[in-house]
């Protein structure tokens, strides 16, 4: 039988969180190409009579839920959740997570801090003994840009990281904003040793809205692989 692909493996993963969803409850849908095959797959369960009010992370997740008519509600609507499913760029051991690839960290961070539970799923490509080979992306507001990311360069080299930190362009080279208007700086350094301390640093600069560190919010990590499924946490 031949391998499956990293797009099978994320649906598995997905499918194993899907476990986990009971009638009734208030869920926080995540954003990206994982959290997508989650939102399919409970779209199914819909169809077929499962009731859940759902919050979605971004306006991408929102009309991919609406078409499959999932129930959806805003944060204010619903502002206690039971369980958010969302995807990762990284992974590490203590279910520490880089997050962003996709531009809706913020939403993500927000919705995952209201909810109980907050299960990540993901394929074992996305495991790391150390956070940071997929740059982190900093979220910040437009005003004062450069002088935030001066800001964000200063404190990042004070920490021993190196590296390039950069406005996220889109394809043509167009800044890219994220749904609540703000910029994305991604910043590249390689292994973040101490992320803890980074996070602390970036939060308490003005200007940085959010950052893609995801520390001490994953409840479980979903990970799908060649040898099957396995679950950190729970
Ligand atoms: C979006 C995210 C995504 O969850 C992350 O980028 C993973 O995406 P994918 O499942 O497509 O690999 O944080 O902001």
């Amino acid at each position: 039988m031949p391998a499956p692909s990293a797009d099978e493996l994320k649906r598995q993963a997905a499918a194993v969180a899907l476990e986990a969803v009971a009638p009734g409850m208030r869920l926080g849908l995540g954003t990206g190409s994982t959290a997508a095959h989650f939102v399919d797959l409970l779209g199914a369960k819909v169809k077929a009579g499962l009731d859940v009010l759902c919050v979605p992370t971004s306006e991408r997740t929102r009309a991919q839920a609406a078409a499959l008519g999932v129930p959806l509600a805003t944060l204010d609507e619903a502002p206690e959740l039971d369980l958010t499913v969302d995807g990762a760029d990284e992974f590490d051991a203590k279910m520490r997570l880089i997050k962003g690839g996709g531009g809706a960290l913020l939403r993500e961070k927000i919705v995952a801090a209201a909810s109980k539970r907050f299960i990540v799923i993901t394929d074992e490509s996305k495991r790391v003994e150390t956070l940071g080979a997929f740059p982190l992306p900093v979220e910040i507001d437009p005003f004062g840009a450069k002088a935030t990311r001066l800001h964000v360069e200063r404190v990042t080299r004070d920490l021993g990281l190196i590296g390039t930190v950069g406005p996220r362009l889109k394809p043509g080279g167009h800044v890219f904003v994220t749904d609540g208007g703000h910029l994305i700086l991604d910043c590249a350094f390689g292994a973040i040793s101490d992320p803890d301390a980074l996070a602390d640093r970036l939060s308490a600069i003005p200007g940085v809205v959010e950052h893609g560190l995801f520390i001490g919010l994953a409840t479980a990590v979903v990970v799908a692989g060649r040898d099957g499924v396995v679950t950190l946490g729970r």
